[in-house]
């Protein structure tokens, strides 16, 4: 038994013709980090929705199936009883500002002082989430009149703050440079480390192949691919169905083509690097 498990989920937004979620069965393990992927509309936000229970709770449309957390059916959890649990960035940072504070660092607070945290835990919180976002220059800025990066970032730290045992988290990097993407990647994986269990959707393969533990492969609301990272990454036809690989799956594949001999399922840049040295001394 998984601690997360979708069971033959569909989902079809209200009025749509067809499903957005369509048969959708996976088990999710506690502590890892999974990476969601797919082509644009093929339900990737959608699964995140349906994962923190915001579908059907707050989305209308038809739902079959079932999703567990912890062997507990997720519907049989109040909204209440989730929020602290689970923590989710929404995929446009704009939609995550509560617009009920007018500065960043009160921004960040406002979950915990509604989870009754004592103010000068809040203020410690804050504060080591802000540095480890790089967010504390813009405490005092009205969180409206940042630019999207920035409010990535904001949008970021309120969930961190929060300490949830399960991040879901929706296209965190798609406004950020890559130092800040980098930052972000670091932040998932020192979370990781403590025990969290990470849902991420990500277009930067690279990152995904270098951090993530399991890959989940959108296509048309269905799963077409689920499995560990080197696994999944490492097959070609992946890329008949719109799925960029990393360059080192590529790459290996090319060299294999002209006579070399190389280990398959190589998907980072150092997996493959190092296999070269061995094998080939460069
Ligand atoms: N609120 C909504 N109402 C109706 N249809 C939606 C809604 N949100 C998404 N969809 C549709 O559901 C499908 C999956 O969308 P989404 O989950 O946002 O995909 P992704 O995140 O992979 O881009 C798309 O066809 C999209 O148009
Ligand atoms: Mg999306």
């Amino acid at each position: 038994m998984g601690y997360i498990e979708l069971n033959n989920v569909s989902f079809t937004y209200l009025l749509a013709k067809r499903p957005a979620m369509e048969n959708v069965s996976l088990s999710i393990e506690k502590g890892k980090f999974y990476a969601i992927l797919g082509a644009n509309g093929s339900g990737k936000t959608t699964l995140c929705n349906i994962i923190r229970g915001f579908i059907p709770n707050f989305y209308e449309g038809e739902m079959t199936g079932e999703v567990m957390l912890e062997g507990k059916p997720l519907k049989d959890y109040s909204m209440e009883d989730l929020a602290p649990k689970m923590g989710y960035v929404f995929q446009n940072p704009f939609n995550q500002i509560t617009g009920a504070r007018d500065n960043v660092f009160e921004e960040i607070a406002y979950g915990l002082e509604n989870f009754g945290v004592p103010v000068d835990e809040i203020q410690r919180r804050v504060e080591r989430v802000m540095e480890m976002t790089n967010t504390a220059y813009l405490a005092e800025k009205n969180p409206f009149e940042l630019s999207g990066g920035q409010q990535q970032r904001v949008a970021l730290a309120s969930i961190l703050v929060l300490e949830p045992d399960i991040l879901v988290i929706d296209e965190p990097t798609s406004q950020l440079d890559p130092k800040e993407t980098e930052r972000v990647f670091d932040i998932i994986r020192k979370m990781k480390e403590t025990g969290k269990t990470i849902i991420l959707v990500e277009h930067k393969i690279e990152l995904v192949a270098e951090y993530a533990d399991h890959v989940i492969v959108l296509e048309n609301g269905k799963v077409i691919d689920f499995g560990e990272k080197h696994e999944v990454l490492s097959k070609l036809e992946l890329q008949d169905h719109g799925i960029v690989l990393p360059q080192s799956v590529v790459l290996a594949d090319k060299m294999r083509k002209q006579g070399m001999e190389i280990e398959p399922k190589l998907v980072t840049r150092d997996e493959l690097k190092q296999e070269l040295q061995r094998k080939y001394g460069r």
